[in-house]
């Protein structure tokens, strides 16, 4: 970083700040540092909008996460704006924003955290020989004064700082001692060694943490947090070696979002250390009940579907189909469950309601579910609770959650679904009548179509020309039943750019109309976004 700032007394010598926070946590705590705004978002096709940033960064801070990383603020003012407005709302956990190694980033990442009651300024930069060389084109003695550069300037904001050896495991062991003495005695609280290509193996990791334990003098002034990537499926693996090392913070997301094969999964390291008591003797502030909520919503909001067998929070993870194993769990549950259900606060499907249950009730039941809907959206999706119970025997929670996501979503559109009526079958042509509500005004057109998806899709292109191309249409159900609600993702992509929408319905077709309408009113109201030179975190 060119033009630093004076470093005649570095800013840990002038006060240990959170610095200090290193020996004041207990030993056994391990801090969870959610990054699935930032690094999770980061997967291509993940991208969310304010609002969903702020849903998810919400419901992280109620689950107990210590740390929320929400984005890259220089990146775009998308991301400045998530940072600002998460900083605002969030009150128990800290806030971070993560920073390259250069004032126009840390002072970006400092203006977003402005608000935030417990703010941290995450900063890195690459130390590998291979990326100092070819991504960097810097010396490692530029790299290593850059470090105190950017770490004492950072410091001069904020009390919090983390620095990061981008591409550390894959550093010089001398030259990683050197650059993290550096960065604590230039005011760094947290040193997070990341496996930012999923390079490591875990013995070797732990031994990597053990040996900065062992070698750095002062390191005892700082936390040790990791960040695995999962390119060999090693991530959590990795993450639990280094907590057994030493390292007491670690980085994650839910469902193990992120870039390439994803980060560590937060449900899988938190489920972890609490079910391997025994063994790995740590504790986390998560409340683990929250897991199956947070990683629906993370899954439904990016359209990223979590594979039925995943670990933790897959559709099949508490499932026992063969007939030896259901029978030892009728005889004793601890046979085949290491973990119950209910720790992940997957509760068997309960039936709520019916076409009888009045508005408290329905208050009530959106309540114990976790939203708090304010009267126009409460009375809108009562309205829609009553329709779908005329249409549907059942109604179960799920159906609920999948009825708020829907009205939540549809809140602020321009474009807003009013009717379809579709002829499908085997003699065609398959035709869509649909009825748009567009700033106000009603709309309406017939369009024949490859099939009923295709011919919706046209209508709807038809009412609403646009450029936007489908990049994704994924259908799945909310419950079981012939009677199910589906729930349709669609993904659109207009210059460079794509968007996620999502859609509820019992008619699969009437969901994916929605789906795509939420699509592309995301795509109006999206703001230009513009990486910057050579980013890559
Ligand atoms: O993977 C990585 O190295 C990162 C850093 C910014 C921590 O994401
Ligand atoms: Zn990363």
């Amino acid at each position: 970083m060119s033009g630093s700032i004076s470093k005649s007394k570095s800013p840990a010598e002038k006060s240990p700040g959170r610095a200090a926070k290193a020996s004041q946590v207990a030993s056994n705590r391990v801090v969870i540092f959610d990054t699935t705004l930032r690094d999770g978002e980061q997967s291509p096709g993940a991208s969310m909008n304010l609002e969903e940033k702020i849903r998810i960064a919400g419901l992280l801070e109620e689950m107990g996460v210590d740390v929320i990383e929400a984005g890259f603020p220089i990146a775009s003012n998308g991301d400045f704006e998530a940072v600002r407005e998460i900083a605002k709302l969030v009150k128990t956990a800290s806030v971070c924003g993560l920073a390259r190694a250069g004032r126009m980033d840390i002072d970006r990442a400092w203006e977003a955290l402005q608000h935030a009651a417990r703010p941290r300024i995450h900063t890195f930069l690459s130390t590998s020989a291979l990326h100092m060389k070819y991504k960097l084109q810097m010396t490692p003695e530029a790299v290593h004064q850059a470090v105190i550069d950017s770490v004492s300037y950072a410091r001069n904001l904020c009390d919090d700082v983390e620095w990061s050896p981008e591409d550390g495991s894959r550093t010089d062991h001398d030259f990683l001692c050197r650059t993290v003495e550096s960065a604590i005695k230039s005011g760094a609280g947290t040193i997070n060694i990341p496996d930012t290509v999923g390079y490591a193996v875990p013995e070797e990791f732990a031994a990597l943490i053990r040996m900065l334990v062992e070698r750095v003098p002062n390191i005892d002034k700082a936390i040790i947090s990791v960040h695995c990537h999962n390119d060999l499926g090693l991530a959590v693996a990795n993450s639990l070696a280094a907590v057994g090392a030493g390292a007491r913070q670690v980085e994650c997301t839910i469902n193990g979002l992120g870039e390439r094969a994803g980060n560590c999964a937060m449900e899988e390291i938190v489920m972890a250390l609490k079910t391997r008591q025994d063994a790995m003797p740590y504790v986390t502030g998560v409340k683990t009940d929250y897991i199956t909520r947070a990683s629906r919503l993370v899954s439904t909001i990016t359209g990223f579907v979590v594979q039925p067998n995943k670990a933790i929070v897959g559709a099949n993870a508490f499932a026992h189909e063969s007939g030896i194993h259901q029978d030892g769990m009728l005889k004793h549950a601890g046979t085949y469950e290491i973990m119950t259900p209910e720790s992940v606060g997957l509760n068997r499907s309960t039936l709520v309601m019916g076409k009888h249950s009045g508005r408290h009730a329905f208050k009530m039941k959106l309540q114990e579910l976790g939203f708090d809907l304010g009267d126009n959206a409460l009375a809108d999706t009562f309205r829609r609770f009553k329709d779908l119970a005329d249409r549907k025997k059942e109604i179960f929670d799920e159906d609920i959650t999948a009825l708020v996501d829907d009205e939540v979503t549809r809140a602020h559109q321009r474009v807003k679904f009013v009717s379809l009526q579709v002829v499908a079958g085997s003699k065609g042509p398959q035709t869509a009548e649909l009825e748009l509500d567009i700033d106000g005004e009603l709309h309406h057109t017939k369009t024949t179509g490859n099939g009923p998806v295709d011919a919706t899709f046209n209508a709807i292109h038809a009412l609403v020309p646009h450029d936007a191309r489908l990049q994704l249409y994924q259908v799945h159900a909310v419950t079981e039943g012939t009677d199910a609600q589906a729930e349709v993702t669609v993904r659109l992509e207009e210059m460079g750019k794509s968007v996620n929408g999502q859609g509820a319905d019992p008619d699969t077709l009437v969901a994916s109309a929605r789906a795509y309408l939420h699509a592309l009113n995301k795509l109006f109201t999206k703001r230009a976004k513009t990486a910057p030179k050579a980013m890559s975190a």
